[in-house]
């Protein structure tokens, strides 16, 4: 039979007496119209052709198919539709089947259910991640899958996002047969031949029915009462279990129509919009300028200056990464501090049963403590995580000078110093970047690369690439105080002062930033982080500070007594016997009256919806500085910066993005009214007034490439 020549990404052919069709779409084979199309006509060429017995799909490439194109989301529907193609293929009379060799995700499963029988393949991976983008299996997925897995495990299928391996996929009853290799088409010919050698008919998933039905709704009952809890403010896992109850209940047929209807509710909330945001912005930090120009220097082996929670928790994220680390200390005890610190992080693994006595002495070989510098003449790459001092910074960079190895990358993880001046302590600026870590740095997933003016382009790319195999996000940022993050942070953190000031409660402010998705509030982060922290930045910054700037010192009361937060039993809240949850505390609420009393405020009372206003309000304006100023590449990285390294509510998808949702005119539009109030603090940003002339939105300027 002839081959099909055309430009479809859906190549069909016939082998012997099975038609073979290969989904072709780079780089993950998603299901675009044109694939769409391409799979209706493999399916009516299976049930027009006479000497085709069977179809066997797979997929070109790494994946067999990652799903729908995320990009038509929010697009005009473009027939054919998926839903309609599998229902076809399922009801033909020809068997059909899928060899899953690499992804098979979200509607590539769904299209996998749909066929009759499934081969995994060693790479493959199979699951239904929508719900990462606000979403629910729409072409069938909720009906087919607690059909072939059963109600319970199906539903955490969906709700979790997670990917199964072939082997679990078995066990699960998504696949029928495993096989070895990495040939789809060979090992798929091989078992659709052995089908039909038996005279295995279509199996249809659509035809079972669902086991022990009252036992499945029970237990997706609870399932539901558990869920809400658990993913406080998302919209789309209440609407999967809705569906697998629709899978439980109704005919196949009825109940692919409920999870239509629901699918379209999802595909329609602002939390897809916000979701499919944040999935490309997290993949589009890493395209920056250098990495035209560069290739990243060889790395295998790091030094680590300072054992303290920073550099012990960068330590394990290269150890983990496969890297090897000399530690360096200032002396024998904190050396031996410092490896404990390294230590307990992998003893705490052990204790969960996460990890083998065996894998924690396999990684600590590659682990060398030592106090002196004499030890890293060798290394590739230095990361210095010592006091956030400048002299001392400085001090440590001469040292790195004078001993370490042509070429090699010297890097600090300093939250607010001045990175060209580290730069210029040294004879070599242009080997000299900021690695900004998050704590615990190895769990946190961001990661800011600083670049000062003098680094070379390779040792930017060259970040990049260590970022990549410690599995983080990568941000670019410029050198500036705090960066991208903690300069934003500091600035709505004021905002939210001055609302303590003028009349809210901090658990009224902490319960309104919760409200709109963070996990916790401001005054709960200060209290995990520790007051004494941001109380030393405060004294800091106080020399340069605007005098004519509004400045609130209830913090400081705080401090001063010693109220550091959790570490030290009370902070804004209390913490009685090490709790972990914090309980109002009556004194605080009396040293903020006091406060407010000195400076002759009248509290007044704030919603929850005026808190926020005034805290997004806060961070988008100065996010537009930020942008304007070059320190963020996009309004993307700050998006990203914000999801991965402050806790922002990824379905909002950044705080750009959400400024955008609300309308840029809207959100100048505060600015200017709490202008009234303080001019000096709420300037808008040129960047915002200009976007809002134009008619024009951030996203506008989040070009590709
Ligand atoms: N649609 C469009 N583009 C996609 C895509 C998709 N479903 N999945 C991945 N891509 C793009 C990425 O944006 C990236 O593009 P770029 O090179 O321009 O940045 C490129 O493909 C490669 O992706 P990754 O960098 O993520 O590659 P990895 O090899 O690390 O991972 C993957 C591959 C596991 C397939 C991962 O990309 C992934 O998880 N993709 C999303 C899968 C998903 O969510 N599917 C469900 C979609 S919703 C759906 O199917 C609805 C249905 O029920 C109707
Ligand atoms: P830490 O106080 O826990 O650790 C600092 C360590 O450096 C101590 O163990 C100390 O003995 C060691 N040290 C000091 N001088 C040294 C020298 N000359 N040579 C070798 N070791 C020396 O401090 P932490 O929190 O780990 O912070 C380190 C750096 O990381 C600072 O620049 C900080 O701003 C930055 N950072 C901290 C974050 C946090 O949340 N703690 C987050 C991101 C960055």
């Amino acid at each position: 039979m002839s081959e099909q020549a055309s430009a479809s990404p859906v190549h069909i052919r016939l082998d012997g007496e099975v038609l073979v069709v290969t989904i072709d779409n780079p780089p993950v084979n998603a299901l675009r119209q044109a694939v769409r199309a391409g799979l209706q006509e493999a399916v009516e060429r299976l049930e027009q052709d006479a000497a085709a017995r069977a179809m066997l799909i797979v997929g070109q490439g790494k994946a067999f198919i990652a799903g729908a194109d995320i990009r038509e989301f929010g697009k005009p529907p473009m027939a054919p539709f998926l839903p309609e193609v599998l229902n076809r293929m399922e009801a033909g009379g020809k068997l059909v089947v899928a060899a899953i060799h690499g992804p098979a995700l979200g509607g590539g499963l769904e299209v996998a259910m749909a066929t009759h029988y499934r081969l995994a393949l060693p790479g493959a991976k199979l699951g239904l991640p929508e719900v990462n983008l606000g979403l629910l299996p729409g072409a069938g997925g909720t009906q087919r899958s607690p059909r072939l897995m059963g109600a319970l495990p199906a539903a955490e299928l969906m709700l979790s996002g997670k990917h199964l391996s072939a082997k679990a996929a078995l066990a699960a009853g998504l696949v029928d047969k495993l096989a070895e290799g990495d040939d789809p088409v060979a090992a798929g010919l091989a078992y659709v031949r052995e089908l039909l050698a038996s005279g295995t008919q279509p199996r249809r998933t659509c035809d079972l029915e669902v086991a022990d039905k009252a036992a499945a709704l029970a237990a997706l009952d609870q399932l539901a009462q558990d869920t809400a809890k658990k993913t406080r403010g998302l919209f789309s896992p209440a609407k999967i279990i809705e569906c697998v109850k629709a899978a439980v209940q109704m005919p196949f047929a009825e109940g692919v129509k409920r999870e239509r209807e629901l699918f379209l509710e999802c595909l329609n909330s602002p939390q897809r919009a916000g979701l499919v945001h944040a999935f490309f912005a997290e993949r589009e930090t890493a395209k920056i300028p250098e990495a035209k120009a560069a290739a990243p220097r060889h790395f295998a082996k790091l030094a680590i200056i300072g054992g303290g929670t920073m550099g012990a928790g960068i330590t394990v994220a290269a150890l983990d990464a496969g890297l090897s680390v000399v530690m360096i200390e200032r002396d024998a005890e904190s050396i031996a501090r410092g490896r404990k610190n390294v230590e307990k992080v992998y003893d705490g693994l052990i204790a969960k049963g996460r990890m083998t006595a065996e894998a924690k002495a396999a990684t600590m070989a590659r682990y060398q403590p030592s106090t002196s510098y004499d030890d890293i003449k060798d290394v590739d790459l230095v990361i210095e995580a010592v006091f956030e001092d400048i002299e001392v910074k400085k001090a440590v960079f001469k040292e790195l000078d004078r001993v370490c190895k042509p070429g090699a990358v010297l890097a600090t993880n300093t939250s607010y110093l001045d990175i060209d001046a580290i730069a210029a302590s040294t004879s070599r600026p242009q080997d000299v970047i900021g690695l900004h870590f998050f704590s615990p740095a190895n769990i946190m997933k961001l990661l800011e690369i600083v670049v000062p003016a003098k680094v070379a382009p390779d040792v930017v790319v060259t970040a990049f690439e260590l970022a990549k195999r410690m599995k983080k996000v990568p941000v670019r940022a410029g050198v500036c105080d705090g960066f991208i993050g903690n300069r934003i942070l500091s600035v709505y953190r004021e905002a939210a002062n001055h609302v303590l000031e003028d009349g809210a409660s901090p658990y009224e402010i902490d319960a309104a930033v919760r409200e709109f998705g963070y996990p916790m509030g401001p005054f709960q982060v200060s209290d995990l982080a520790g007051g004494d922290i941001g109380w030393a930045t405060r004294k800091r910054k106080a020399a340069t500070r605007d005098p004519r700037a509004r400045y609130v010192e209830i913090a400081d009361r705080i401090a001063e007594r010693g109220w550091y937060g959790q570490k030290t039993g009370r902070g804004w809240y209390l913490y009685p016997e090490g709790a972990r949850v914090g309980q109002q505390d009556p004194e605080v609420l009396a040293i903020v009256d006091a406060e407010r009393k000195k400076k002759g405020i009248t509290p007044r009372a704030f919603t929850h919806e005026e808190i926020m206003r005034r805290y997004m309000a806060a961070m988008v304006n100065e996010g537009a500085k930020v942008l304007e100023e070059g320190i963020a590449l996009r309004p993307l990285d700050i998006d990203v910066t914000f999801l991965f390294g402050y806790g922002f509510p990824r379905w909002r998808g950044g705080p750009m993005q959400w400024a955008d949702m609300q309308g840029l005119p809207k959100v100048l539009a505060d600015i200017e009214a709490f202008a009234k109030e303080d001019a000096l603090f709420w300037q808008p940003a040129p960047l915002l007034k200009k976007l809002v002339a134009e008619g024009r939105n951030f996203a506008s300027l989040n070009q590709r490439g």
